[in-house]
């Protein structure tokens, strides 16, 4: 019922936001500091106007696309997002599950809460796999290795976690790895009975891909991700894994189109342009303004993936046309996630199927090939 009244991504989210308790609904919807960066990424995409070429004839358009050689039914992919089963039990296997269903990867996070065999069946083979390079180098061998034993065949690295953002919300909240109690987090639950009732039979979730310490417990988000994650990383770092990965591998988290060349020259196959979602650098500039630059530097060397901010069909339009190959998401699928499970997942993607055959149609793109920077125009003010 709650997914009948929702009519786009915006919906879904006031719906989660119903649904979630507050501790776990701001753990997603909340960004790093004054959380600037993250109303800059909705900013950016308002700035850039679609113009329509109509009349054309559109009567025989596609969405479909390739990508490192494989067809995806949509430029979009569901990007990696840790602790999903804060907000559904399983929440990796309904996200994975949701992506196989609409013809699209899964990004599988490091942080991810379910055995890593469980979500590669859900996603019926599909789904690539996100790491953090971490302390412990073998940690992450071990992690690719048995990625590799499973067929994965992409690997996403993030290197713009050198320390966790200081997610306000998340500090003022309370909210901790697994979950610790107050007696308002208490109330805050009680008033939200039917995340209750799914969430508290499956107990605390616990990082499933991560080794979690004995006496590491009650560390809060922030804490955790500190103890897992290697501040040290660079290039030389970046390089190693490309000598131990033979699949596709792509690098998430460049905001600087000056990267664009070490990339291309330690041989890695993508970029994912993003600024975490404004959860990590606040004041970070957002990933639409940089992507002609991204664009000029690459000039087709490495494929190049968006993310941050998107929740529309018209923001996938404008991220192509200025040369992206598709984006990705995070909280846009973590509010369906949240309100419905996979069902949820699978509205939030038929929301963007709808939306983006929508705008081009009205566009006037047969095509996505045909989407270039002519389309685009930057309101000025
Ligand atoms: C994330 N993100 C993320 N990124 C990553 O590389 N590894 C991770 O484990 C996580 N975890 C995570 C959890 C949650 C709850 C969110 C919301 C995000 C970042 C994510 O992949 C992506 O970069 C942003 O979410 C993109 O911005 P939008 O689409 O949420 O605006």
């Amino acid at each position: 019922a709650r997914l009948k009244k929702a009519h786009s991504i915006e919906d879904l989210r006031a719906a989660a936001r119903r649904t979630l308790p507050r501790m776990v609904f701001d753990y997603a919807d909340g960004g790093a500091q004054s959380e600037s960066t993250m109303r800059q990424n909705r900013a950016a995409f308002e700035r850039h106007r679609l113009l329509s070429r109509a009349p054309v004839d559109v009567s025989g358009r596609s969405m479909a696309t390739t990508l490192f050689g494989k067809p995806l039914a949509m430029p979009l992919i569901i990007g990696p997002t840790g602790y999903a089963s804060a907000f559904w039990p399983r929440g990796d296997l309904a996200l994975a599950g949701g992506a196989a269903k609409a013809g699209i990867p899964f990004v599988v996070s490091n942080g991810a809460n379910s055995p890593l065999p469980d979500i590669a069946r859900a996603a019926e083979g599909k789904a690539w796999l996100q790491v953090y390079i971490a302390h412990d180098k073998q940690v992450t061998l071990d992690l690719i290795r048995d990625a590799k034993a499973l067929g994965f065949d992409t690997l996403e690295v993030t290197v713009d976690t050198a320390l966790p953002g200081r997610r306000v919300r998340d500090i003022r909240n309370g909210f901790t790895v697994p979950y610790s109690w107050t007696a308002g987090k208490v109330l805050d639950v009680l008033r939200h009975p039917d995340w209750m009732l799914r969430a508290l039979p499956h107990g605390a979730p616990r990082p499933g891909l991560m080794p979690m310490e004995q006496g590491r417990s009650w560390a809060t988000v922030s804490e955790f991700v500190r103890s897992q994650i290697n501040p040290a990383i660079g290039w030389d770092d970046l390089k190693w894994l490309r000598d131990r990965w033979d699949g596709t591998l792509i690098v998430k988290g460049l905001l600087d189109p000056a990267q664009v060349k070490p990339a291309v020259e330690a041989g890695y196959d993508g970029i994912v342009i993003s600024n975490h979602g404004g959860r990590q650098l606040d004041g970070a500039v957002s990933t639409l303004d940089l992507l002609p630059e991204f664009a000029a530097a690459a000039q087709g060397r490495i494929a190049l993936l968006l993310d941050s901010g998107v929740r529309t069909g018209t923001d996938i339009v404008k991220a192509v046309a200025l040369g992206a190959s598709a984006v990705q998401v995070g909280r846009a699928t973590l509010y369906g996630l949240s309100v419905a499970g996979q069902a949820g997942v699978d509205h939030a993607l038929g929301i963007f199927r709808t939306e983006l055959d929508m705008a081009m149609a009205l566009v006037g793109l047969r095509s996505l090939e045909e989407a270039s920077p002519d389309i685009i125009r930057i309101r000025q003010d």
